[in-house]
């Protein structure tokens, strides 16, 4: 697979997850395994630019895909400007949820660019929107204040 622009050769039984393999075999420690079970997004990234869990792919499923993780969103010493305005809004406390929080707020973005909907089905990205659009993304620290302005900062 490529792996934040460089292409990696994995040789992984079945059964090991993106995650781990991301973590465990390329060092790669941004995603973190918050439950890894599908429940907190710590582990998000983007496969072909799309969200996913990566505690449930499986990496053999990703072969030949374009996986982006935290460690690849910037570019050069430029940091993206959803990294940058985390800063600016305080999105975090431990830092924990922070890589995937991110990386779920680029592909989330790219979604509703796209004209997916959502549940609360507003045109704009407003604050109920960007909520809801992010729900599948928890932070035990409560800076969801934060993680909503800056997402709200960078999506206007
Ligand atoms: S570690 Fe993947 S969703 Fe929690
Ligand atoms: S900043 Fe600590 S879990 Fe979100």
């Amino acid at each position: 697979m490529r792996v934040n622009g460089l292409d990696e050769k994995l040789d992984v039984e079945p059964w090991v997850s993106l995650l781990d393999a991301l973590r465990e075999r390329l060092g790669l420690t941004g995603p973190k395994k918050g439950c890894d079970q599908g429940a907190c997004g710590a582990c998000t990234v983007l496969a072909d630019g799309v969200r996913i869990n990566a505690c449930l792919a499986l990496a053999v499923q990703y072969a030949g895909k374009e996986i982006t993780t935290i460690e690849g969103i910037a570019t050069g010493d430029e940091p993206h400007p959803l990294q940058a305005a985390f800063v600016r809004h305080d999105g975090f406390q431990c830092g924990y949820c922070t890589s995937g929080q991110i990386c779920s707020a680029v592909g989330m973005l790219a979604e509703h660019a796209a004209g997916m909907p959502s549940i609360v089905g507003a045109e704009e990205l407003s604050e109920a929107e960007i909520r809801e659009r992010m729900s599948g993304n928890l932070c035990r620290c409560g800076a969801y204040n934060g993680i909503v302005d800056a997402i709200k900062e960078v999506a206007s």
